[in-house]
């Protein structure tokens, strides 16, 4: 939506993967504090989002969401001037229905007008950045009628709020979703599996030309570090929702300082975050498909290309994977420099027609490409 956020897909952390309704306002304070002391914060992780279980299960005598006494008792605004004193920006959660999926707190159909006032007004300079706004317990008219309630609500705050639907991709939210919010979920909800991860960058695939500045498809937020998922296939999780211009919402406890550390190398590697930041804006797609090997590719800025090599197997010996400029969109006799950005090595200045490599199954390569001279 022409909010003027989300010129690229936004960064930070979602309390949802790891604690599930399991949160309070410590602990949110303690992750604003991890995404600064671990760098993270400085590389673009900069919205701290709270998913559902924060409100009370009923609204106050004038009708507004109260936040949960036993968990949020110095209520949603202390937590706001927290986050934002350390440079960050806070995000909550709500729902186009009567109650929000876990049950516990009332959802907002109805209530639009009143919660968006509730959003942008906790304090008067310093509040709400970013809305999830889920699909539980609705009265089952169309998500296009109940969204878009919600959008217009947020946009009379006069505050800029990103707007991140949470339909489940059930209604091809692509399509309609860009007058609507600044991004939309393409699928059910992600777990901390690889056929999980695998096939929601699938389905997510699917509507890659309808992603753009100010309005991203989401496969929904990162595993990696929840410890599901194996060293290579967190990185191919990784790289894929970088070069697919997905939110890069990290899902683990940043909090906690050691396992931070364990996955630093990975959602803290600034040549892939740059690939997803970069101002092109364009999704990457599947550009061939050989069995278990795969190639995605994009343009990106300064006629450059990201291409992924992709070995989906899920077992077996070693194989190889081989883009052709003609996969990438690079004319074939072009002379081409390549960067690996997971071993931050350019390899040889000019390699005619393809790249190839070796590698072991659930396993990638993601390279930028520069035609040269
Ligand atoms: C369903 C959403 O898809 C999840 O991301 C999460 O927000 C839960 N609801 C919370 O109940």
């Amino acid at each position: 939506i022409a909010n003027g956020l989300g010129m690229t897909p936004p960064m930070g952390w979602n309390s949802w993967n790891h604690f599930h309704c399991d949160i309070n306002e410590k602990m949110i304070k303690a992750t604003a504090d991890g995404l600064v002391s671990s760098g993270l914060a400085k590389l673009g992780y900069v919205y701290v989002n709270i998913d559902d279980c924060w409100a009370e299960k009923t609204r106050d005598c004038k009708g507004n969401l109260r936040p949960k006494k036993s968990t949020f008792p110095s209520g949603i605004k202390a937590v706001a001037d927290y986050v934002h004193s350390k440079g960050l920006k806070l995000g909550i959660y709500s729902d186009a229905g009567y109650y929000t999926c876990s049950k516990t707190q009332p959802g907002s159909l109805g209530y639009e007008e009143q919660d968006a006032q509730t959003f942008a007004s906790w304090n008067l300079l310093q509040d709400i950045d970013y809305l999830k706004y889920d699909n539980c317990f609705n009265d089952g008219s169309r998500p296009t009628i109940r969204y878009p309630v919600m959008t217009r609500a947020l946009m009379k705050t006069g505050r800029p709020i990103y707007i991140s639907l949470c339909e489940w991709g059930d209604l091809h939210p692509a399509e309609w979703g860009f007058n609507v919010g600044n991004s939309w979920r393409t699928t059910n909800d992600i777990s901390d599996t690889w056929e999980s991860m695998i096939s929601k960058a699938d389905e997510n695939e699917v509507y890659a030309h309808l992603a753009r500045p100010g309005g991203w498809n989401d496969p929904d937020m990162l595993e990696v570090g929840n410890g599901g998922m194996t060293e290579n296939e967190y990185v191919v999780h990784f790289s894929l929702w970088a070069i697919s211009k997905s939110p890069l919402l990290l899902g683990f406890d940043v909090a906690n300082a050691t396992a931070t550390r364990a996955v630093a190398h990975i959602v803290g590697n600034e040549e892939v975050i740059r690939i997803n930041q970069d101002p092109l804006g364009v999704q990457a797609k599947k550009t061939r498909m050989m069995g278990s090997r795969e190639i995605w590719a994009g343009p990106i800025s300064g006629y450059r290309f990201v291409v992924m090599l992709l070995n989906r197997a899920d077992a077996g010996d070693d194989d190889t994977v081989t883009a052709y400029w003609d996969d990438v969109g690079i004319p074939a006799k072009s002379l081409v420099e390549v960067r690996d950005v997971w071993e931050h090595k350019t390899l040889g200045r000019a390699v005619a027609g393809n790249i190839s490599a070796t590698m072991p199954p659930r396993s990638c390569k993601l390279y930028i490409l520069k035609p040269v001279g």
